[in-house]
């Protein structure tokens, strides 16, 4: 559906490609190939094949990967080491210096979209790539594309961003999905100082410069939790103007949801009301607020501004922080009664919990996995699991499977 509403803005041909190649012939060579495959800004680079693997370990890795094996010295080997840090869904294309008709064979065997000898024809190598990005295509059906949540605090304060972060961990460490947790308030955006993590850089730019925005822009811009879980935060200075609109978030979640299988967005009240298409159907959004009359008021009101700007969102209501303060709370009936709104799920108040994992950097599980707060968090991660449940991708198990599995068509 999002795809849709971007025709026009993202490019009908393969996104997301990248080179890593020793020399500068080949750099040349393939530059002008890939121009010829129609591939939009290519990111070539020239470095040795252990840095390639090196950098690829860190990163999602593109949907087309051509990689120079020229002077590796124990080249099956090094296409083993390559297939465990390759995702799911990579074509790669080797390049090298050995011409032997049985090791072109075992390659492709292996699961290797192609191999070609140097020094390179750029149009047999475009001829390849083109080839690969038509697979890629037929491979990613719509329904398999990342799930997004958008978690909305209905006022200040009530641990929205805590929820963003405990549910993004929960998914990505324990239930092994790749996940993008993508913080939106570039100014007061807590999600990563909640993991403890240095500051990314480019996020503000990719969203002031969102033709820029591709793969290889928005890992750059991306901050590594752990294996699983990538994120996209900022602390913009507060005397910047930042000036991006709702078309660039959109095209960042529609790139990030083609690499992640969850894109969870802790989301400014404020955007809401501009952020209407990531907030519409296949994605989910959940409301935050605490037990209180003015929580009950903002949660009544933020359902009928999505009513409006989103009518298939169905958000679902967290009620958090409950038993903080008792006696000026509302019951979950009152409170239902009074918003509108259904209450999906209650969580606790829970302060040592809370301000153990704030103080240490480290998420609910990790600091109390049998806290009640820690279970209410699993319950709501598991119920998003079970809403989109495809197998588990990530390093290895992709090019691996299929480097294990038997030969290609
Ligand atoms: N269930 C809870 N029990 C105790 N403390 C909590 C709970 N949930 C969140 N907190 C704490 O409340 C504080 C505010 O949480 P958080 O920053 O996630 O709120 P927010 O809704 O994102 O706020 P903002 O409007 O500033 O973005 C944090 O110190 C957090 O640790
Ligand atoms: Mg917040």
């Amino acid at each position: 559906m999002m795809a849709r509403a971007l025709a026009g803005v993202v490019p009908s041909q393969p996104k997301e490609f990248a080179a890593f190649v020793v020399d500068e012939e080949t750099r040349a060579a393939v530059l002008q190939a890939a121009a010829e495959a129609g591939l939009v800004e290519p990111h070539v680079a020239q470095s040795k094949f252990e840095d390639a693997l090196r950098r690829l370990r860190k990163i999602p890795t593109p949907k087309i990967l051509v990689v120079d094996l020229g002077g590796c010295p124990d080249l099956i080997a090094d296409i083993t080491r390559l297939s465990e840090v390759c995702d799911e869904g990579t074509h790669v294309i080797a390049l090298g210096d050995v011409n032997d008709i049985n090791l072109y064979r075992q390659f492709v065997s292996f699961g290797l979209h192609d191999y070609f000898v140097k020094p390179i024809v750029p149009a047999n190598l475009a001829a390849a790539m083109t080839n690969a990005g038509k697979e890629t295509e037929a491979a990613t059906p719509t329904d398999q594309v990342g799930h997004v949540v958008s978690i909305i605090g209905a006022r200040g304060g009530v641990g929205a961003s805590a929820l963003a972060v405990n549910v993004a961990w929960t998914l990505a460490n324990e239930h092994k999905r790749r996940v993008a947790l993508v913080d939106l308030d570039l100014f007061f955006g807590t999600c990563g100082l909640a993991l403890d993590l240095d500051l990314g850089r480019g996020f503000r730019e990719a969203l002031e410069n969102p033709s820029r925005i591709d793969g290889l822009f928005i890992e750059r811009a991306m901050m590594k939790c752990s294996d699983k879980l990538f994120v996209l935060c900022a602390e913009e200075a507060l005397e910047c103007a930042i000036n991006f609109d709702a078309t660039a978030v959109e095209l960042l979640i529609d790139h990030l949801r083609r690499d992640f299988q969850f894109v969870i967005v802790d989301m400014p009240r404020f955007a809401a009301r501009t952020q209407s298409s990531i907030l519409t159907p296949p994605s989910s959004v959940a409301i935050v607020t605490d037990p209180s009359l003015a929580g009950m008021r903002d949660t009544m009101r933020l359902v009928g501004l999505l009513k409006k700007v989103a009518p298939k969102a169905e958000p679902s209501v967290v009620l958090n922080k409950s038993g903080a303060n008792s006696s000026a709370e509302l019951t979950k009936a009152d409170f239902e009664k009074g918003a509108e709104a259904k209450v999906s799920l209650v969580i606790p108040y829970d302060p040592k919990t809370f301000g153990a994992s704030a103080s240490t950097g480290k998420a609910l599980a990790k600091v109390a996995a049998g806290a009640r707060v820690t279970k209410a968090v699993a319950s709501l991660a598991g119920r998003l699991v079970a809403i989109k449940a495809p197998a588990a991708k990530g390093k290895g198990a992709g090019l691996l499977q299929r480097f294990l599995g038997g030969a290609r068509a």
